[in-house]
């Protein structure tokens, strides 16, 4: 598959490559996405260009995985990363610190479901966030996922484990208006979520977002 451009007025995304090495080294030093991903840790140029050969590059050429970089109009400045994985329909972001609460990965994430579930021939996607990501459940929220519940992440931690994730999906027949159904998203603490016992946990792991070799 040849890498093409989504785009909307406030946003385009493009596929990411050795401009981008230093603004993705730069992002990944962050606590928070450290947390909630599975990035390297510590995270140094090597893993940034391994993330653009071995995943980037190669999820292109196969076809299995797309991997945008996000950008505003007529900018080279890298804002994220959004991917999907089209075998396992699953989608992976994250957006640099400095430009988070502007709305674009939410803006993002709507034009990559676009794209997956129409062209791209996807009938669902798939999201999940640790237990208490709530930035990300938000973004998965306003773009219209349907909460689905909590249960093991079908990806591993850094400790090799299966951590609690917070599950969604969108349906290519969904409205994209946010469901009701979603965990308190406010910071303050999680409800009673039920178990995610309808979510497909035995696809591969692995996330779209930068990531450790073992992982690929
Ligand atoms: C999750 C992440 C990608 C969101 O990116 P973003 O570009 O800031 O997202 P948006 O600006 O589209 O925000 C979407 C909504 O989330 C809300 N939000 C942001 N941070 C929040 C928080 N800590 N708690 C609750 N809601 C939050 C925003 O207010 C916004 O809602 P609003 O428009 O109603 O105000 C970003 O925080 C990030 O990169 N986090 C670290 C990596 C990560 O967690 N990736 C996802 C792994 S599953």
């Amino acid at each position: 598959m040849q890498p093409f451009v989504l785009e909307s007025p406030v946003l385009r995304l493009e596929v990411p490559g050795p401009a981008d090495v230093e603004a993705i080294v730069d992002a990944c030093q962050d606590p928070v996405l450290q947390r909630f991903t599975t990035v390297p840790t510590p995270y140094d140029r090597s893993d940034a260009r391994f993330f653009l050969d071995r995943i980037v590059r190669h999820g292109w050429s196969t076809g299995r995985e797309a991997t945008w970089g996000l950008r505003g109009p007529g900018s080279s400045l890298l804002l994220g990363i959004v991917s999907v994985r089209l075998g396992t329909r699953d989608v992976g972001f994250w957006t640099v610190p400095a430009a988070r609460g502007r709305g674009l990965m939410t803006e993002a994430l709507r034009l990559v479901a676009d794209w997956a579930l129409g062209e791209g021939g996807v009938d669902q996607l798939h999201w999940e966030g640790y237990v208490g990501n709530d930035a990300s459940a938000a973004v998965a929220r306003k773009a219209g996922f349907r909460y689905a519940g909590v249960g093991p992440g079908m990806h591993p931690g850094r400790d090799g484990g299966r951590p609690l994730c917070w599950k969604a999906r969108l349906r290519a027949d969904d409205d994209r208006s946010p469901k009701a159904g979603w965990p308190d998203l406010g910071g303050g603490a999680v409800r009673e979520c039920p178990p995610a016992d309808d979510v497909d946990d035995s696809r591969p792991q692995t996330r779209g977002v930068p990531r450790s070799p073992e992982d690929s």
